[in-house]
């Protein structure tokens, strides 16, 4: 799909068919985010793949909102790794390098017909526990993925309202 269709057509799915993502595609994504740019080249991005029932019954236990998708991907970023400067605020790299990475695995799987919707309703802190991650690991987001449903449609508020350019953009 040309590049500029999948930012322009892509929109948060919340409504998906039980149909499985096939492995190549999956790996497809995968690979979207472990070679996306990261400061400093330090790679802090940690993705957990839940696609068991048993990986889908803990999530269910500390996230309500995955909206049933086959497959959702815990994106977490190991503090240890990550980009710091002390000197400015103690400024950690971890968020940012886990969204780009994030942001690419959103848009190849909308370039392999895959929807998928960027969630954060939930405590990091249980989400840790419930998957037993070492304190290292930050929960960041998660994305859940799947063929959309044929009633799918962009939310009206959620997607369409989109700030002007002129309201976005400042020359200085
Ligand atoms: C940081 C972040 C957190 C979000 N958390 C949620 C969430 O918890 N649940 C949800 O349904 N959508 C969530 N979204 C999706 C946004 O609601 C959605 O991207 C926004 O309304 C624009 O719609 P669009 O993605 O269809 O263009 C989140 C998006 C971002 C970037």
């Amino acid at each position: 799909m040309e590049f500029e269709n999948v930012i322009k057509e892509r929109y948060s799915v919340r409504s998906f068919k039980e149909t499985e993502i096939e492995q190549d595609k999956l790996d497809r994504i995968l690979e979207a985010g472990r070679i996306a740019p990261t400061a400093v080249n330090a790679q802090p991005q940690r993705v957990f793949v839940i696609k068991s029932e048993e990986g889908h019954q803990k999530l269910r236990e500390v996230c309500k909102m995955t909206y049933e998708a086959p497959v959702v991907l815990l994106i977490c970023a190991d503090i240890e790794k990550s980009w710091k400067i002390k000197m400015d605020d103690n400024f950690d790299s971890a968020e940012m390098d886990a969204a780009i990475a994030g942001t690419q695995m959103m848009l190849e799987a909308w370039n392999l017909g895959i929807g998928s919707c960027w969630i954060r309703a939930f405590n990091s802190f249980e989400v840790r526990e419930v998957f037993n991650l070492s304190q290292n690991l930050k929960p960041m987001f998660m994305l859940s993925l799947g063929y959309r449903s044929d009633d799918s449609v962009p939310n009206e508020k959620m997607h369409s309202v989109k700030n002007s350019i002129d309201e976005m953009v400042k020359y200085l």
